[in-house]
């Protein structure tokens, strides 16, 4: 097993590793070691069944059940770890969530008290052209910013909004009209400690209803346009191009990822895997 770095603001690969097969402690700890370097680890060519992903999946910590969704089933009942992601619809039914929506920059499920740690998309039916995935380096947009900008941030939070989702699309049982204080989501500090890593990174969620609590709404929005600029003028991504039998698992607490446009004609089918945290977000600075 050895790992090829992308050589972009992150991301690698693990080369020569079967993840259908059981892994030794020791190429386990090859494996968070490199992921604790590079954020988001892209393991190609490989051939799973969600028993396979779910092993794999669970090596890194107890797995959230998938959302439901639709009428709260999951989509395969003995399987409720595993969501799909699809834009395949048969005989009108959609078969999976996300659709062709172009995804804005995101952190997953930021807007509960304890998000996610990690989430893991392996690619089943990949489209020839469309519907690539970015990720986006939180440690170097953090140690980038100017140190006004970094002092000015260093104690504030942020509150996450739980009523829309990635694609920018209102919630089943979500209104569109809450004010700031009343709208539901979890609050974060806007720089955090990675628990693993120990390393600052920025803890933004997505921009959208966005708001840092104590400031009026004009300055926080006018704040937070500030380090979305940041964010949108620095380059510190990388862009998986899918192919058939990808596994990536991404550090949920360190980096954005987005989707890009997505040719509806172009069938995606991804099985999707979501680690849970120990413990939320920690303020870098206390
Ligand atoms: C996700 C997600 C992006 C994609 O699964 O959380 O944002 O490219 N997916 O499907
Ligand atoms: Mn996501």
């Amino acid at each position: 097993m050895r790992i090829e770095p992308t050589n972009a603001a992150l991301g690698a690969d693990i080369i020569d590793v079967d993840l259908s097969k059981a892994l030794s402690k020791n190429e386990f700890t090859f494996i968070v070691d490199a992921w604790n370097e590079y954020s988001v680890l892209r393991f190609r060519k490989q051939n799973l069944d969600d028993k396979h992903l779910v092993n794999f999946s669970k090596l890194f910590g107890p797995l959230d059940m998938a959302p439901t969704g639709r009428g709260g089933t999951p989509f395969d009942p003995t399987q409720p770890e595993i969501a799909v992601i699809s834009n395949i619809v048969v005989n009108g039914k959609k078969t999976g969530s996300l659709g062709n929506s172009e995804l804005v920059w995101h952190q997953d499920m930021s807007y509960v008290e304890i998000p996610p740690k990690a989430s893991i998309l392996y690619g089943i039916e990949v489209p020839p052209t469309t519907g690539n995935t970015s990720f986006y380096n939180l440690y170097d947009a953090y140690s980038s910013l100017p140190a006004d900008l970094k002092s000015r941030i260093s104690d504030l939070s942020c509150k996450h909004d739980a009523t829309r989702n990635s694609a920018g699309q209102l919630r089943v049982g979500y209104s569109e009209s809450y004010c700031n204080e009343e709208r539901p989501g979890a609050i974060h500090p806007l720089v955090i400690r990675h628990p693993e890593t120990n390393r600052t990174a920025l803890y933004l969620g997505r921009r959208p209803n966005a708001w840092i609590p104590g400031l009026l709404t004009h300055e926080s929005d006018t704040l937070l346009d500030t380090l979305w600029h940041h964010i949108d003028t620095h380059n510190f991504t990388w862009t998986q191009k899918w192919e058939k039998g990808d596994l990536i698992i991404w550090d949920n607490r360190c980096t954005f990822h987005r989707r890009g446009q997505l040719d509806p004609n172009e069938r995606r089918l991804m099985h999707r895997t979501q680690i849970g945290a120990r413990q939320p977000p920690v303020a870098a600075f206390t």
